[in-house]
């Protein structure tokens, strides 16, 4: 259960996957729609498989669930459930990721990607009273030349797109080898965010800050294991968007009551609470809060910090983020 204060209090998540926040009805429910094969007979057998022992283990299987997007309609639907369970835990500005590869490698073309997915955000600011952006991703273990084409093929919408980002397998991919992605996504106009310091060390939070020159870090737990580095990200102000559930189940962290949130918090770091892939990891945006909320003992004085926060960090008009604070 909810706290009663966490469900009203409004916030903003800055940290969801859009194709990772496919819940297994509608996974289902598109399979059927276009007959795309799942090596799960039912939506029970398909949440018993959301056990991992890290990244590189969940990734795949978030590829394989995602190819059941095919057409526009699928993503309109992803979109516009989020939006609607977002809502309605309080979130009143949302900034979302899509890693347009994967869809691409399946042949769908990035115009039913992104049409669909900017109506719902309309539609959703309409009816639900949600404010939303897109941040288009690229995947690292692709080459850096796979995530400039990204930028070029997404060029006619780069002004409804709010910013770029980089996920998927963090080791061995390491922030230098797209250094030009991200000076050339600053340079069309974007807002920049990096995952880094998820199962990555702390040296890797480092060089994005140095080469990507980003305006969040994803994740950046790990640099908890750097007092240099945290009084850097404290005097820049940079933003982490944190995700605890996500932790836990990707095993980035031993337990919820061993998660460095709390220390970040009052080591003065602008960090954020967020839900990453909200079906696979056990929570939405609210269910984060309580985690920490109920694990970490944090006080109803911290939660409203950590909401502010994710209102400053957000990449939205500073008049409309004055609003929220
Ligand atoms: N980390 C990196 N990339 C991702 C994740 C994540 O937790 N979820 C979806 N893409
Ligand atoms: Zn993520």
């Amino acid at each position: 259960m909810t706290d009663a204060f966490i469900a009203t209090l409004p916030k903003a998540e800055l940290h969801v996957h859009l194709e990772g926040t496919l819940e297994p009805e509608l996974l289902f429910a598109l399979a059927a729609r276009n007959d795309v094969p799942l090596p799960w007979s039912d939506v029970n057998q398909a949440r018993a498989a959301y056990t991992f022992t890290g990244l590189e283990h969940f990734l795949p299987l978030l590829f394989r669930s995602a190819s059941v997007l095919r057409t526009g309609q699928d993503f309109y639907d992803l979109a516009h459930a989020y939006l609607t369970r977002a809502a309605a835990d309080g979130v009143r500005r949302a900034e979302m990721f899509l890693g347009v590869q994967t869809f691409l490698d399946a042949g769908v073309p990035i115009a039913y990607q992104l049409d669909n997915v900017l109506a719902a955000i309309a539609d959703a600011r309409a009816d639900l009273g949600i404010d939303s952006a897109l941040i288009v991703t690229s995947q690292r273990h692709r080459s850096q030349a796979a995530a400039l084409e990204v930028l070029d093929l997404i060029q006619p919408w780069c002004e409804r797109i709010i910013g770029i980002g980089l996920g998927a397998a963090e080791r061995g991919n390491p922030p230098v080898k797209f250094a030009d992605y991200f000076a050339t996504a600053r340079a069309r106009g974007y807002r920049t965010t990096i995952h880094a310091g998820e199962d990555g060390p702390a040296d890797y939070v480092r060089e994005a800050l140095d080469v990507c020159k980003p305006d969040r870090i994803d994740h950046g737990v790990a640099a908890i294991d750097d007092p240099a580095l945290v009084a850097r990200l404290r005097d820049e102000a940079i933003p982490l968007t944190v995700c605890p559930l996500s932790n836990v189940a990707l095993r980035v962290v031993q337990s919820m009551a061993a998660h460095p949130l709390r220390i970040m918090s009052e080591a003065g770091l602008l960090v954020t609470v967020n839900s990453d892939d909200p079906p696979y990891f056990g929570g939405y945006v609210n269910d984060n809060y309580e985690a920490v909320r109920t694990h970490l003992g944090l006080d109803r004085a911290t939660l409203a910090d950590l909401a502010r926060n994710s209102f400053r960090a957000s990449f939205d008009d500073p008049a409309h983020v004055a609003a929220h604070l």
